[in-house]
């Protein structure tokens, strides 16, 4: 059956629009660049990977500006790019896995967007990342030690985001995209007078 545009306006009307960023955060392989485009898609706005933004501001690949400039370059880089994302054009901003551990990006985050940790366990992460190249953090004699160790330094951190939703096997970047969208709805309305993510009368 061909549906009318009734209803497509009625779908179009359960969208709700974005005033302020929506700020992926978590572990590599949680699944911040794909959800995120996904999540992107359903809310029509734009979609931005810092680590994307770092790679073409600089010139260089991740790997190469570990190598050329050190880690903490890499940080400083990181916080001026996610700062200046912030404020454009409300999107989605997927964020590379240690932009929300320093404490001047997490302010600056806090400041401008909606943070939302995409949560998953180890062997989920792993099974994501095992097989990429191109982490320089995981570039060692046994990665998934690392990638473990970063877990337990990482997760009180990472707890401190607006919003928290988990990532299983199996469940569909589709369906995370949309948890996303209820949980971070459900935050909004849990604190009336605050800033609020969503606009919610959209016809
Ligand atoms: C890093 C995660 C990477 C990238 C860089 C450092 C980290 O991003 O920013 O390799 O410190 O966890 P992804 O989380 O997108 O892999």
């Amino acid at each position: 059956m061909i549906e009318g545009p009734g209803l497509l306006q009625e779908l179009k009307a359960k969208i709700p629009r974005l005033r302020r960023p929506l700020v992926l955060v978590g572990l590599m392989g949680a699944g911040k660049t794909s959800v995120g485009k996904r999540l992107a898609h359903l809310l029509g706005v734009g979609f931005v990977d810092s680590d994307a933004e770092i790679e073409r501001a600089a010139g260089m690949t991740i790997p190469e500006i570990f190598a050329k400039l050190g880690e903490p370059a890499f940080r400083d880089g990181e916080r001026r790019v996610i700062a200046r994302l912030l404020t454009e054009q409300p999107g989605v901003l997927a964020t590379g896995g240690g932009a929300f551990i320093e404490p001047r990006t997490r302010t600056e985050i806090a400041a401008h967007g909606t943070s939302v940790w995409i949560r998953a366990d180890l062997e989920l992460l792993w099974d994501r990342v095992r097989d990429r190249p191109g982490r320089p953090l995981l570039r060692a004699p046994d990665p998934k030690t690392v990638l473990g160790d970063l877990l337990e330094r990482r997760y009180p951190i990472y707890a401190e985001a607006d919003v928290v939703v988990d990532s299983r096997p199996g469940v569909s970047q589709e369906w995370m995209a949309r948890d996303i969208v209820r949980a971070v709805r459900e935050w909004d309305a849990g604190r009336p007078g605050s800033p609020a993510t969503f606009e919610e009368c959209v016809g």
